[in-house]
């Protein structure tokens, strides 16, 4: 039996049902901030992803030549696809732009609970408003996504100043080692880390740096950073709004664009993987050739809130199957698309069968049966029956109709 790849999943409709759902309920929220659906290739050019992270992130990606030699690669997020459409095609429009998007990406990583190879985003990208209220707003309208969800989580909100200016005298690469340890708040990796780098001096005010839940305090341990007004500003908005939220000073971000805002969310019920949404600020317009505008956005992990979620939580209802005998097959095809034409979902017996054999099918997949016999036929009518009751009566279809809508079957 062939399988399906490594770190795909297959979905069944049940299960593709209730994803269309929640699909269209963050897009209606997304739409209600007044931001519009955008949509970008599956597939990009390699450089598009290495330009800002380096030929390193080939390794991590769906990379490969087309049969021109042309490097390409599965894109494996939105947001660098988003801002090279932006520059290609919108950089005259009136700004703040608010996009959003719906779209499957694709990472070549070890697959495993809540990490897959192809998944879904919902992003968001607000570009062209580099002000404290653009930040707060981007975070809010992560927190009214999720919460239209259903899902339940916990935000954190930061900022990369603070951190970056405590790290400022390192090395480049002692630098990345540093965030990488603070990011996954693992001091006694970062204490290792120092000590084998010989200077243990950053230890302490890192560490104490991960503890502040408040500005005061941040900037206590920091002093003040020119970043200081437009981090009280967006905080103070946020508290404003009455945000629930951590102060989170570790957050660092995978990916390396992000130049000051930092948030991210996580549901409580899931495994390791529980970030379910992560953004922020950034800029990288100008890396694809266009202006040096400054962005903020984030990317709903869609796989990973519908694992939270759980198991789909209603069955299909309302389905009317159309049940004949051999002569009433056309009559039963012109029965069912006055049923479709009403609104309600009909299924037409397809299989050589009998009419017990129907029946008994119909009592699996739907609430009503329509039935059409040869006296049916004959006298243009339907005998409309209520497989859960057991009752039925001898209408003609537009009765039958009304009768469905009426039982509120549909
Ligand atoms: P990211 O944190 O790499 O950010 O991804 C966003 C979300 O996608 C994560 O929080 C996680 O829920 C989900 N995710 C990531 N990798 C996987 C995977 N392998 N399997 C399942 N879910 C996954 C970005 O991609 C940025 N483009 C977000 C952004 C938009 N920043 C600014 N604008």
């Amino acid at each position: 039996m062939l399988q399906k790849p490594r770190g795909t999943r297959d979905f069944l409709p049940d299960e593709m049902e209730f994803r269309r759902e929640i699909e269209q309920r963050l897009r209606y929220a997304a739409q209600n901030w007044g931001y519009r659906e955008v949509c970008t290739p599956t597939f990009e050019t390699q450089e598009l992803f290495t330009i800002r992270s380096g030929e390193g992130i080939i390794k991590e990606m769906y990379a490969f030549e087309d049969k021109g030699g042309r490097k390409l690669a599965l894109r494996p997020e939105g947001t660098a696809p988003v801002l090279r459409m932006y520059v290609n095609e919108a950089q005259v429009l009136a700004k703040p732009i608010r996009w959003f998007y719906f779209a499957d990406c694709y990472r070549y990583e070890r697959p495993q609970k809540g990490r897959y190879r192809q998944f879904w985003q919902f992003g968001t990208e607000l570009i062209g408003a580099d002000t404290a209220a653009a930040d707060a707003e981007i975070i809010l309208l992560a927190e009214n996504l999720l919460q239209k969800s259903g899902v339940e989580f916990e935000m954190h909100v930061g900022h990369l100043a603070p951190m970056k200016h405590l790290i400022r005298d390192l090395e480049p690469g002692e630098q990345k080692a540093a965030m990488a340890f603070l990011d996954k708040h693992d001091i006694e990796g970062l204490k290792k880390c120092r000590e084998e780098q010989g200077n243990e001096s950053l230890i302490e005010p890192l560490s104490s740096l991960l503890e502040c839940r408040t500005l005061d305090e941040v900037f206590e341990a920091t002093g003040d950073l020119p970043e200081k007004e437009r981090m009280q500003q967006m905080i103070a908005i946020l508290d404003a709004q009455g945000l629930s939220y951590t102060l989170d000073m570790g957050i660092v971000r995978g990916l390396d664009y992000y130049t000051g805002m930092v948030f991210e969310a996580f549901a409580h019920n899931l495994g390791a993987e529980n970030q379910i949404l992560g953004g922020g600020a950034y800029r990288l317009a100008h890396l694809f050739g266009g202006d040096d505008v400054a962005s903020c956005g984030f990317g709903l992990g869609f796989d990973r809130v519908m694992a939270s979620l759980g198991k789909p939580q209603k069955a299909r209802s309302g389905v009317v199957a159309v049940v004949y005998t051999p002569e009433a097959q056309t009559r039963a095809f012109e029965v069912a698309r006055i049923f479709r034409e009403a609104g309600i979902m009909t299924e037409l017996n397809l299989l050589e069968r009998g009419i017990g054999a129907q029946m008994k099918h119909a009592g699996r997949s739907a609430d009503l049966a329509v039935v059409i016999g040869k006296r049916e036929c004959e006298a243009g009518t339907v005998t409309l029956k209520d497989l859960a009751k057991g009752t039925q009566e001898e209408v003609t279809p537009e009765e039958a109709v009304a009768g469905v809508k009426r039982l509120g079957a549909c």
